[in-house]
């Protein structure tokens, strides 16, 4: 090896070594979800990130089934450097607990589709919060599972509205109370929508309350299947075949869309119409862009961001809806 080139390689570790010591760590910023299996959460992972890389930041990504996964995560944050983060809490009555943490650590709060709630089962409207317009998307769900079964030409009179709900849950009470009033106000009969609470926000749970509810009324002949995401009403339209309805007899519009890609590509219909698909590349991005301007900037973030943007996807759709919004 000739001496410049020596010179250089020592030149170019000297400069190596210096940077490292002297460049200041990227910041941290962390994203907790409660369900990391459902594709809804994992696309505002992968948009977050995107967000990460376009300002600058590292994403934390941490899954938060439970309460006690909650408050470690907030440890793990803190212990790791993190600023903030941003969270869709595994129980909206964790709010305070979760702000008690992050406030003794010094780390700065955005919640994201779930609302917390105080004590008093409030809402804790101090807190930063991105979500979907729950009602306005429900009153959507309705509306379309109403035009459907007016273009299956079926008769009212021999049809059931099966409502999945958890009420608990504000965002998806908002989007069952909406669906159900749009179907009332489309001239949908009171008298023929049954609602049955779901114990878990999962197909498993939603197929159990489904169940529960279709076999106290064997009369009924086609089913609208109402619930809060795409989730719920796969269990619900589980729950039909498993009772031998046949897809011609049954309508499930979801909320989510991206959950719902499965379902919509198999070969054959099956009772699970299409889904209304919001904004979660929206969700991800635009929730921790809010959390680095406030880390960075100093800029507080506005107390509520609603997203409203929503597409119904169907078997026909999907692939180019999808596309459209880079999903
Ligand atoms: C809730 C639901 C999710 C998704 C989000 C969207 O958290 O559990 O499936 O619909 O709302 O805001």
């Amino acid at each position: 090896m000739n001496k410049m080139v020596k010179n250089l390689i020592v030149a170019g570790l000297a400069l190596g070594i210096a940077n490292t010591a002297f460049a200041e760590e990227k910041l941290k910023l962390g994203f907790l979800v409660k369900q990391p299996e459902e594709p809804w959460f994992q696309t505002e992972w992968a948009f977050a990130d995107k967000a990460g890389q376009d300002l600058n930041f590292d994403v934390i990504k941490i899954a938060v089934p439970d309460g006690e996964k909650t408050l470690n995560a907030i440890d793990s944050l803190a212990a790791n450097g993190a600023k903030g983060f941003v969270i869709c809490t595994p129980d909206p009555k964790l709010g305070p607990a979760i702000m008690a943490k992050a406030k003794s650590m010094d780390l700065k709060v955005i919640t994201v589709d779930d609302q917390f709630v105080n004590a008093k089962g409030n809402p804790m409207t101090d807190v930063p919060l991105v979500m979907m317009a729950a009602t306005k998307i429900g009153e959507r769900q309705g509306q379309e599972l109403y035009k459907e079964m007016t273009n299956r030409k079926w008769d009212v009179k021999e049809t059931g509205v099966l409502a999945i709900t958890a009420d608990e849950l504000d965002t998806a009470r908002r989007r069952v109370e909406g669906s159900l009033s749009a179907l009332k106000a489309a001239g949908f009969p009171e008298a023929q929508i049954f609602s049955v609470p779901t114990k878990a926000n999962d197909i498993p749970g939603a197929l159990d309350a489904a169940n529960s509810m279709l076999v106290q009324h064997p009369d009924v002949k086609n089913w609208l299947i109402v619930g809060m995401n795409d989730n719920t009403v796969l269990g619900g339209v589980r729950a039909t075949e498993g009772q031998g309805f046949k897809a011609a007899n049954v309508i499930g519009i979801g909320i989510n869309g991206v959950d719902a890609v499965n379902e919509l590509s198999k070969t054959s219909a099956t009772g699970f119409f299409g889904s209304l698909l919001p904004s979660p590349d929206i969700h991800g991005y635009k929730s921790i862009q809010m959390l680095n301007d406030w880390v960075v900037n100093g800029v507080e973030p506005a107390k509520f961001t609603e997203v409203t943007d929503v597409v119904l996807i169907t078997r026909d759709n999907f692939k180019v809806e999808l596309q459209k919004k880079g999903l």
